[in-house]
């Protein structure tokens, strides 16, 4: 990981309190007289670090905290306990210079002016950052390159479509070039086309800008081809944190490597292997193990709690033997994300007792 964190979440915890109503007209006035308040917590002790040109997903289920969370480091919400810094500022206590070092989109809403074309909302945005007109140019020039913004960027942008409009919001959250961005579900219903144009805009934006960017999706497709490292959380709390090939080793480990022998020296190991029962380890592998034989053919998969992922367990079929075949298969990354946000069902307890905890701290 990069030395210097350029987002740092430290203990990050986020309670909601809401009053329930009460149901029917005898419960509305007893709501009324004595409201009952409800806390809901939705961020629970979130720790991480993003580096300087890096670009981390922040992935989880429905309202797993993921917005929250970037509300958080966008300033727009204050934490009911622990830190957040972004870009050397604390969020929350000073909006102000926050909005200078970051850039967001939050999905379906936009931050341009509804019954202006986007143009003018992109100069009303220079004016009120005082990006100088050089640069303004410059930038503009290079995201009409990049998004193709300028066949539609004179029309209202109410009128505009969901991916134009989509667009134009990345294009404005960049113009006064700041160094993280933050994308709360960036593609939302994107056409194929344009969410892979916006992947390579992104892309750009970490690989040649060097910006940190934090983005959430749902498409785990846009996850496998932009990020390196993912952040996993359930419930309000983080359950991984690592590279996505991470996410795959714990949650989805199903893979088959098939391979043909070629050396029948190699088939006679296999079945030495295969000899000393389950389970059929290859020696000196984390846990790669001999499913199936038959002849030189032989089925590869994962063995025990440390076993390799399918692209290490390839790496290491090609190098132990000579094969005249080879397969390999593993899961959707769809499936391991469902089997990733299932599995963690955190202690009620502890959740319950930090709502309480705040609460009482008024919080
Ligand atoms: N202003 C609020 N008042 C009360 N509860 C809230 C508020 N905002 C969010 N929540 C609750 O906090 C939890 C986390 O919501 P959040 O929007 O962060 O989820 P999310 O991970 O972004 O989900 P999604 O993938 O659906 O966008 C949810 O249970 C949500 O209902
Ligand atoms: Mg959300």
């Amino acid at each position: 990981m990069p030395l210097t964190a350029v987002i740092e979440a430290r203990g990050l915890s986020k309670v909601f309190h809401t009053t329930v109503r009460r149901p029917g007209f005898a419960g509305a006035l007893r709501s009324l007289v004595s409201p009952e308040r409800v806390a809901k917590v939705a961020v629970q002790d979130v720790d991480f670090r993003v580096g300087r040109g890096e670009l981390l997903a922040l992935l989880g289920p429905n309202g797993a905290g993921k917005s929250t969370t970037i509300k958080m480091l966008t300033g727009i919400l204050t934490p009911t306990s622990g830190e957040a810094v972004v870009a050397g500022v604390v969020p929350h206590r000073d909006r102000e210079r926050n909005a200078h070092n970051i850039g967001a989109v939050f999905g379906q809403r936009t931050q341009l002016w509804w019954d202006l074309p986007a143009r003018e909302s992109f100069s009303i945005l220079r004016d009120i950052y005082g990006v100088p007109e050089d640069q303004y140019r410059a930038r503009i020039d290079e995201f009409d390159g990049l998004l193709e913004l300028s066949e539609f960027w004179d029309t209202r942008v109410r009128h505009l479509s969901l991916g134009q409009r989509v667009r134009c919001d990345l294009a404005a959250s960049l113009l006064h070039d700041p160094p993280v961005v933050f994308l709360d579900e960036p593609t939302i219903g994107m056409d194929v086309v344009v969410k892979e144009q916006v992947r390579r805009f992104l892309r750009h934006q970490v690989e040649e800008r060097d910006r940190t960017v934090l983005l959430t999706t749902h498409d785990m497709t846009e996850v496998a081809r932009l990020a390196e490292r993912v952040v996993l959380i359930n419930h309000g709390r983080i359950v991984l944190d690592g590279p996505l090939q991470e996410i795959r080793r714990r949650f989805g480990g199903t893979w088959q490597v098939r391979a043909t022998l070629a050396d029948p020296a190699d088939v006679e190991e296999i079945e030495r292997i295969e000899q000393r029962g389950e389970p059929a380890l290859l020696p000196g592998t984390t846990g790669i193990g001999v499913l199936r034989r038959e002849g030189p053919r032989v089925v590869f998969g994962p063995v025990g709690d440390d076993a390799p992922t399918v692209h290490e367990a390839l790496k290491a079929v090609i190098a132990r033997f000579q094969v005249t075949d080879l397969a390999l298969e593993e899961n959707d990354l769809e499936d391991v994300m469902r089997a990733a946000y299932l599995s963690d069902v955190p202690a009620q307890g502890a959740t319950e007792e930090f709502a309480v905890q705040a609460a009482s701290q008024g919080g």
